[in-house]
């Protein structure tokens, strides 16, 4: 069995470099590359650098890994010598059915090229399937979210526990937009059932950050249509492990229909709510 608290260890690392790199290249405003599903959806160089620095750290440190990144997609795992990690104490079977790295280089990109201060450098590691380790950080507020399965959330040596005990009216719910213009008529037609009936709503402009402010209990609430597992990968762990629910909608689990976290009782509420609205809304 790989280590969960050592794959957390070699993660943090490794997010920690990652945005120390970024935060000293970020030019007051940040050269666009490339726009990826829409004319809105950015990437920029720095998106494709820091996911091909993690890259090779993560290949430095355990060649036989598998990685999924947001910018170049799902690398293969290989079977090692003898079928074993190649870090001591990360010993195990890697690649196919071991151990893979999900990562979002900068997940809040327009805010980064905007220095708005909340993106992010995510990094998930699953050990068959199954995400067992999991670091957020943010970059520009110096905060590193992580979490263990079974280890809970942690940030700055605190543990973090979410909101309990909120009724949906009292709830502060963060939400995200996809890049889509069809996308945001329905997501906006969404938000006009759900701002009527909540405290307020927040929109950070992170799904990472987002779900580790649940995690912290800075938000009551988050859901999304349309976040992609490298969203929140990393962070869903961390508000699982403070005690919230991560989920889909009718049981599923989270995925790119609906990803919605909250503690328990809040999250049946706020899902009730969605759930009836029209798939494709939302
Ligand atoms: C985006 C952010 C945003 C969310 C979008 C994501 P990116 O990721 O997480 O908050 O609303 O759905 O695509 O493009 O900045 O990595
Ligand atoms: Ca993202
Ligand atoms: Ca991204």
């Amino acid at each position: 069995m790989a280590d969960g608290d050592a794959l957390l260890e070699l993660a943090v690392s490794i997010a920690r470099e990652a945005g120390e790199m970024l935060l000293a290249k970020r030019p007051a405003r940040p050269e666009v590359l490339a726009t990826k599903s829409s004319p809105t959806d950015v990437v920029t160089v720095l998106d494709r650098a820091a996911e091909e620095l993690i890259r090779t750290r993560i290949r430095q440190a355990r060649p036989y890994d598998a990685i999924l990144g947001e910018e170049g997609g799902e690398t293969p795992g290989l079977s090692g010598p003898s079928g074993e990690g190649s870090t001591p104490g990360l010993s195990g079977p890697s690649g196919e059915g071991g151990v893979r790295w999900v990562v979002d280089p900068i997940d809040g990109t327009v805010n980064f090229l905007y220095g708005l201060p909340d993106w992010a450098v995510s990094i998930g590691v699953e050990v068959d399937g199954e995400i067992v380790a999991g670091v957020v950080h943010n970059v520009p507020r110096a905060e590193i979210f992580t979490a263990v399965r079974g280890g809970g959330a942690w940030l700055a040596g605190e543990r973090l526990r979410c909101n309990t005990g909120v009724p949906l009216s009292r709830a502060l719910v963060a939400t995200g937009f996809g890049y889509g213009a069809e996308r945001r008529r329905v997501q906006a037609e969404v938000l006009a059932d759900v701002a009527p009936v909540v405290r307020d709503i927040r929109r950070g402009g992170s799904c990472a950050i987002d779900l580790c402010s649940v995690a912290a209990g800075r938000v009551d609430a988050y859901y999304e249509r349309g976040a992609n597992y490298w969203d929140w990968a990393a962070a869903g762990l961390v508000a699982a492990e403070a005690g919230a629910r991560v989920a889909g909608l009718n049981g599923k689990p989270a995925n790119p229909e609906l990803t919605l976290s909250a503690a328990p009782g809040l999250f049946e509420e706020l899902h009730d709510l969605l759930a009836p609205l029209d798939p494709e809304r939302g």
